[in-house]
């Protein structure tokens, strides 16, 4: 494999950011008119948060973001990930705009741009308003036109300033764990609702797409993919089958269709019914780049009693695995995944999530020291490297996440922050994890250099068809 960059320097003009999401960082869940959504119902059943927690108030962002970005700015990135929560805007999630909630969009767009930070606008991270849940969510067929009326409405009012617009996070987590699993809102476990979500939020998808591309002038549009290699927890047939089945949700069943017009065999004939004329056009839209987000590798077992015949297994013993941290670690399934994806569609890469849960409290002099994190962000960031050496088009990477915060069924229990949050004052610490962060972009910074143009790795692999 011929090395392209030099050891320790990075693509000139490479992004370095931080990300988080609307429900896990704002916080101010009953104020300003903001509407309920689906993650707010969550929390108030029983046994669904992992020791109990909310939204309601979490890191308290939406006071607290000028003290954020200001955190940012001494970060040294270049560029911050957040996404924007339907029901503050729309508290129905749809009709009657907020005004107050679009105001406040507005101000953390303008501080950024102020602090010289790129904002990077996701538009769904998980939060349907609750209102449209009760029309049925992602399983009605509606909900993509109520998607693509929202996402008009975003652009509109930030497409001045916002070029970086991400359609969705993590397409599979959301539609498998929320209509398949009960581990996300709204917890429904039906394979019809299943298969019309995954056929709905790709034809919002695509929808969006065309929204943005009219409203935004110079948009930069992508959507954010996790994609983990499935293995077998052991090899017998039934568990090499259901890893096949949680492969084809996981990583296909989006960027397929999104890119290739065609849904992965193993789910293609369970869709077929709710797919129309035209769908797959519409889904298939030109995007300009892929947002991977990746944590480790996930092993799948046989277990008849789901509605897709697969479960998560529990890391094999004898697996090449470190789990020293909340999850299992396997870096050269990142370096891997980058250059799978890079060369299968044939499209830039940023890596649009990164980072690991611990939790690391202040010492008795207040500082917050997490030698885990920071020796899983020098093992990833050095994957990285090697796959944009061996031909991956790779232009950016954000930790997951700037803040501690509010972690889905984790509740408070597994914080992934650059900075410690203290959530009874709203301190935030940096972790000696902010100040590696901060020398290591800086060095990366005075490092840059252009990658030669195309690898003979680079040329393999197929294209997407709506490029
Ligand atoms: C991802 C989510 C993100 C965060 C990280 C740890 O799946 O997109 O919101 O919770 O996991």
């Amino acid at each position: 494999m011929k090395t392209i960059m030099p050891a320790r320097t990075w693509p000139r003009d490479f992004v370095w950011g931080v990300a988080t999401s609307a429900f896990q960082v704002e916080g101010a869940a009953r104020e300003d008119g903001r509407g309920l959504s689906i993650w707010d119902t969550r929390c108030t059943l029983p046994g669904k948060i992992h020791k109990g927690g909310s939204g309601d108030v979490t890191c308290d962002h939406y006071h607290r973001y000028p003290e954020d970005i200001a955190m940012m700015r001494s970060l040294g990135v270049d560029a911050y990930r957040f996404s924007i929560s339907w029901p503050r805007v729309l508290p129905a999630g749809r009709g009657k705009v907020n005004d107050a909630g679009m105001a406040f969009y507005d101000r953390l767009v303008d501080s950024l741009l102020a602090a010289d930070i790129e904002p990077w606008a996701c538009l769904y991270h998980w939060d349907m308003p609750q209102a449209l849940e009760d029309l049925g969510g992602w399983a009605a067929r509606d909900s993509a036109g109520w998607f693509a009326d929202y996402s008009a409405l975003m652009a509109q009012r930030l497409g001045d300033r916002v070029k970086r617009w991400i359609t969705f996070n993590e397409f599979s987590v959301f539609t498998l764990f929320g209509y398949a699993m009960d581990w996300c809102a709204p917890g429904v476990v039906d394979r019809t609702a299943n298969l019309r979500a995954i056929h709905h939020v790709n034809l919002a998808h695509g929808r969006c797409v065309d929204v943005l591309r009219d409203a935004v002038r110079d948009a930069s549009i992508g959507a954010v993919h996790n994609r983990q290699v499935v293995w077998p927890a052991t090899p017998s047939d039934a568990d090499r089958s259901a890893a096949a089945m949680l492969d084809a949700h996981w990583n296909l069943a989006f960027p397929e269709p999104q890119l290739r017009a065609t849904y992965p065999a193993l789910l293609a004939e369970a869709i077929e019914p709710y797919v129309q004329a035209g769908d797959m056009a519409q889904i298939c839209r030109r995007i300009d780049w892929l947002g991977l987000n990746h944590y480790g590798p996930i092993f799948a077992k046989a277990d008849p009693t789901t509605i897709w015949g697969f479960a998560w297994s529990a890391t094999p013993a004898d697996a090449p695995i470190r789990e020293d941290i909340s999850w299992a670690i396997f870096p050269d399934a990142f370096r891997d995944e980058l250059i799978d994806l890079s060369l299968r569609y044939k499209l830039p890469v940023y890596v649009t999530e990164n980072g690991c849960g611990t939790l690391d409290t202040p010492d008795a002099t207040g500082a917050v020291h997490d030698p885990k994190r920071v020796a899983y962000l020098e093992t990833y960031t050095a994957m990285m490297h090697d796959a944009i050496s061996a031909g991956a088009d790779v232009r950016g990477y954000f930790v997951w996440s700037l803040l501690d915060g509010f972690e889905w069924g984790a509740g408070y229990t597994n914080p992934f922050g650059l900075l410690h949050v203290d959530f009874e004052t709203q301190k935030r610490t940096p972790k000696s994890s902010a100040r590696w962060y901060a020398n290591f972009v800086e060095q990366a910074r005075s490092t840059q250099a252009d990658p030669a143009p195309v690898t003979p790795l680079q040329r393999r692999g197929v294209a997407n068809h709506c490029g």
